[in-house]
Order: structure tokens, then C-alpha cells, then sequence
């Protein structure tokens, strides 16, 4: 295990909020005197059942982070912990309607601190890090293009993307094709969760409607093979969260897993944590149950790493950066 934490690794599917330790979210809870009973098993761990449970927990626990300063706090936790598990790259997940509710002056002053947090985490780790902003499925269409207009006005360096997670039962991919138009004119990069609770044919839809580069999950494209092969012909990359999978009963066990088969049917895929406290993972567990289950070495990771690097949200200089670590 050991030999997997300090191997360089890139993590580009992580939601900021879905990464809080629950200690982290216990102590703001305490602070700020807000009743989160019914968010934690009698461990301490989060408490949740299915999908559905999962997001409302997640939401509840959200509650607490009130402030710009609680989510530099939190930036600061969150990339302290992926760094200590090899991570030289990570992209971050943000829901603006958890900073200000989607207002823009207030959201400005939440990106500022998350850029804070993570300026910090690179000078003492020496992590690199971009943003991505997310509308939440299940807030609807006319709440995502809010969204997308205040990604698109506050896009920079730093906010290099746009993206969708929530409930993916929740109406179809074309009901957010202006949300992502909006942030594509903008110039940001494109990625949504699909594939994940709903089969192949929410992953062609999000393709079709959405002009995305990257998928969220897109681990259920297996069901279908004409779909993995225009994934692989179009060189789609999949940020598979295997932990998360599995928690949530996508796979039944490690072996069960699709990421294999599609990485063998040639779809660029790389490997992330999506909420790592939610599914009790790391990104070093991620790697030593893949090195266990499909026997993947380092040149295996170094080559899944390489695909993250390629379809990173980032500038050129950065991204050759970044590959060199892994030839
Ligand atoms: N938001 C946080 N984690 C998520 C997941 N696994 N799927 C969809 N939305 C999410
Ligand atoms: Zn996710």
C-alpha cells in the first residue's frame, strides 16, 4: 500500500464538498450551532444508504460551510490530503449553489478563497490544482444556466471548466444543452456525470446534447459496444471512480468493474475518488485494489495518468509539466 501512496498521480474528478471529513464538518457544525442529525452512523462516518440518501446527506452536511473562509479552510484540508496521497494534479469539483447560493458578487469572494486555499497547498505540497465549476442536476435547467453565466463571467486561469453532477434520473441531457453552450462559448472545458445510476444510453445522450470532452463516471457505457467504441474513437476520456462505483452498488465487487474492459476496448480512462470520506477510499486504495484486482503496474498508472494530463482543464505549459512526471 505504502509503495502506492507516494507513486505521482493525477485526480481530476473530485467534488469539494463530497471530500470534507466528517471531523472537518462536525467541528463548522459546532461552531456554527447547526443541527446535523440523521448525517452521521453512530462511527462518525456519513450515514447514507442508496444514491438518493447519499445526495441528501451530502446536502445536509453542505449546510455548515457558510462562509468564503470556510471554504478555504476546507480547500486547504481537502488538497493536504490529496497531496499526501501522491496527487501532483488534481482538479476540484465547486457547486456555486452551495457559495452564495449562485449569486455572483458572493460567489467572487468564495472562488477567491478557494484560489487562496489552493495557492497555499501548492507553495507547502506543491500540488497543482484547477476548478471546475458544476450545476447540480436536480436544481433543474434555468438554476444550470444561472450557473453556467457565472462560470463564464468569472472563468480564468484558475476556473478552467464546467461541469454537471446530481441525481442523473432527473430529466434528460438536452435539458442542459444551453447551460453547457454557455460555457463552451466561454472557452471553459466540458465534462458531465453520466453513466453512472442510468445505463448507456445517458452517456450517448450527454455526448449528443452536451459537447463534452470528458464523463463523469461513463463506467455503465459497457452495457452498450458500439458506444465504447465511439468513446474510444473519439477519444472520450472516463473519470472512473471505482470506490464510488462500488459503495453505491453500480458493481457488485473489484472484478465486476467495467474499467478494464474499457480501457482494453481502448477508451482513454483515468482513476479518481469522487467523495472519498463517503465511500471510506483514498486514491491510495483506488490504486492498490486496481494493482490487485487487474494485476496494473506502474506502467499502467503512468499511462492513465498520461490520459488524465492530456484531457486536463489546463494550460499547455502546465499540462507538459505534469506528463513529464509520468514518462
Ligand atoms: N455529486 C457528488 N458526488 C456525486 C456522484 N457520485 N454522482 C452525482 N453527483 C454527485
Ligand atoms: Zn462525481
Amino acid at each position: 500500500m505504502n509503495d502506492w501512496k507516494t507513486l505521482p498521480k493525477t485526480e481530476i474528478h473530485l467534488h469539494i464538498e463530497g471530500a470534507a471529513p466528517p471531523e472537518f464538518i462536525r467541528t463548522l457544525a459546532k461552531e456554527k450551532n447547526v443541527d446535523l442529525s440523521g448525517v452521521f452512523a453512530a462511527d462518525g462516518s456519513y450515514r447514507w444508504a442508496d444514491f438518493a440518501e447519499f445526495l441528501c446527506t451530502y446536502e445536509a452536511a453542505t449546510s455548515v460551510l457558510q462562509s468564503p473562509e470556510d471554504y478555504r479552510r476546507l480547500t486547504e484540508a481537502v488538497l493536504a490530503e490529496s497531496a499526501a496521497n501522491g496527487v501532483v494534479y488534481t482538479e476540484l469539483f465547486l457547486a456555486a449553489d452551495f457559495c452564495g447560493g449562485g449569486d455572483v458578487a458572493a460567489w467572487k469572494e468564495y472562488l477567491a478563497a478557494m484560489i487562496e486555499g489552493a495557492d497555499n497547498a501548492r507553495a507547502a505540497h506543491g500540488i497543482e490544482t484547477r476548478f471546475i465549476s458544476t450545476c447540480v442536476r436536480h436544481f433543474g435547467p434555468e438554476e444550470a444556466v444561472k450557473i453556467a453565466r457565472l462560470t463564464a463571467e468569472t472563468a480564468g486561469p484558475m476556473l478552467t471548466g464546467f461541469g454537471m453532477g446530481g441525481e442523473e434520473r432527473h430529466l434528460s441531457a438536452a435539458d442542459f444543452a444551453p447551460a453547457f453552450a454557455i460555457a463552451a462559448e466561454a472557452g471553459l472545458g466540458l465534462t458531465s456525470h453520466a453513466g453512472e445510476i442510468c445505463g448507456a444510453g445517458s452517456v450517448r445522450d450527454t455526448l449528443d446534447h452536451l459537447k463534452v470532452t470528458r464523463i463523469g463516471h461513463g463506467v455503465r457505457a459497457i452495457e452498450d459496444p458500439a458506444l465504447v467504441d465511439r468513446l474510444a474513437d473519439e477519444n472520450i476520456l472516463l473519470e472512473v471512480c471505482p470506490g464510488s462505483n462500488i459503495a453505491l452498488s453500480v458493481f457488485s465487487d473489484w472484478p465486476e468493474h467495467s474499467i478494464e474492459r474499457l480501457r482494453r476496448a481502448g477508451v482513454p480512462v483515468c482513476v479518481s475518488t469522487d467523495d472519498p470520506p463517503y465511500f471510506h477510499t483514498t486514491m491510495t486504495e483506488e490504486y492498490a485494489h486496481l494493482a490487485d484486482t487487474f494485476a496494473w503496474g506502474r506502467a499502467d498508472f503512468n499511462a492513465i495518468n498520461t490520459a488524465a494530463m492530456n484531457a486536463a482543464f489546463c494550460d499547455e505549459d502546465t499540462r507538459q509539466r505534469m506528463l513529464a512526471k509520468f514518462r
